[in-house]
């Protein structure tokens, strides 16, 4: 293994350039993060130090250097039904409201239910809820359902569209019961069965980015992500967020972030003990 220091220098640079291609602020301090993470890809491309592996990542012209330190840097932390309360409070709350709100009396006609997941990482957001969908016996037989989960990372929407977790992870938030009933063994990992995975699409997307070709929601979770970026960045991801959520639609945070300082364009509402967000003027 490498024992190779960043110098401050380098520092300022690598820092400078993951938060120009993620968002992500890597502040003083956070050096051994940077050494800890991105150590094996200097040993694997034979760098000497951190300065040549930032150029050998800019003059990659198939970019996949520059995916790879995404991947390497970001944080993909998650596990299922995270919190709880998010998935208690679509149940009791959010889901009940919007099913009223969209059921039309027109035969033929399924009422849609249209959630993104921004930043779901690898995919135990998305499935928990399709999980709960279901056992509301809300079903794509019945219901126009979107579960669109996207994220950075590459490897992230690789994992959540293969629907293919180890022991640990479906250790995690996952009761006895639900693995049996939503997961098959294959090999030494549990796959999420076609039912649920048919639910769902995944897409790469940085939120840094212009947010196109979308379409609108009716729910947006955007949990855990915005921690990493700048209060500027936050303010305009939240602005975009905001484009494509449906007049009375729902927006949910993480359970320890607040959008006090980054916009007032949403009104928080308390169900239980649960919080969501939603449009001023609701
Ligand atoms: C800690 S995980 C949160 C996952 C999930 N929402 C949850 O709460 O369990 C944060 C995710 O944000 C993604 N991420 C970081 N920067 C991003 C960006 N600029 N655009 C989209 N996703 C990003 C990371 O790849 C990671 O998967």
């Amino acid at each position: 293994m490498s024992k190779i220091k960043v110098t401050p220098e380098e520092f300022k640079s690598f820092s400078k350039y993951i938060l120009d291609i993620s968002g992500i602020a890597l502040t003083a301090g956070k050096e051994y993060l940077l050494e800890t993470r991105l150590s094996p890809m200097l040993n694997r491309l034979g760098c000497k130090s951190y300065g040549e592996l930032l150029k050998k990542a800019q003059f990659d012209s198939k970019k996949e250097l520059k995916n790879e330190i995404i991947d390497a840097i970001s944080t993909n932390e998650t596990y299922f039904f995270r919190d709880k309360s998010p998935f208690q409070l679509l149940q009791h709350k959010i889901l009940p409201d919007l099913i009223d709100k969209r059921s039309t009396r027109t035969p033929g006609i399924k009422p849609s239910i249209r959630l993104w997941s921004a930043a779901n990482s690898t995919g135990q957001e998305i499935y928990s809820i399709a999980m709960t969908l279901l056992e509301m016996g809300v079903t794509p037989q019945a219901y126009n359902i979107r579960l669109f989960g996207t994220d950075i990372s590459d490897a992230a929407i690789a994992q959540a569209s293969y629907g293919l977790y180890n022991k640990f992870e479906v250790a995690r938030g996952l009761e006895p019961a639900r693995l049996a009933k939503y997961f098959t063994p294959h090999e030494d990992r549990y796959r999420i069965k076609d039912e649920i995975r048919s639910m769902a699409q995944f897409k790469k997307m940085n939120l840094m980015e212009p947010f196109t070709g979308l379409g609108k929601f009716d729910i947006v979770l955007c949990r855990n992500v915005m921690i990493y970026f700048t209060t500027e960045d936050r303010r305009r991801i939240y602005e975009n967020i905001a484009k494509t959520l449906e007049p009375d639609g729902y927006l949910l945070i993480g359970a320890t972030e607040s959008l006090v300082n980054d916009t007032d364009l949403f009104v928080s509402q308390k169900y239980l003990n649960s919080v969501f967000y939603q449009f001023k003027n609701q």
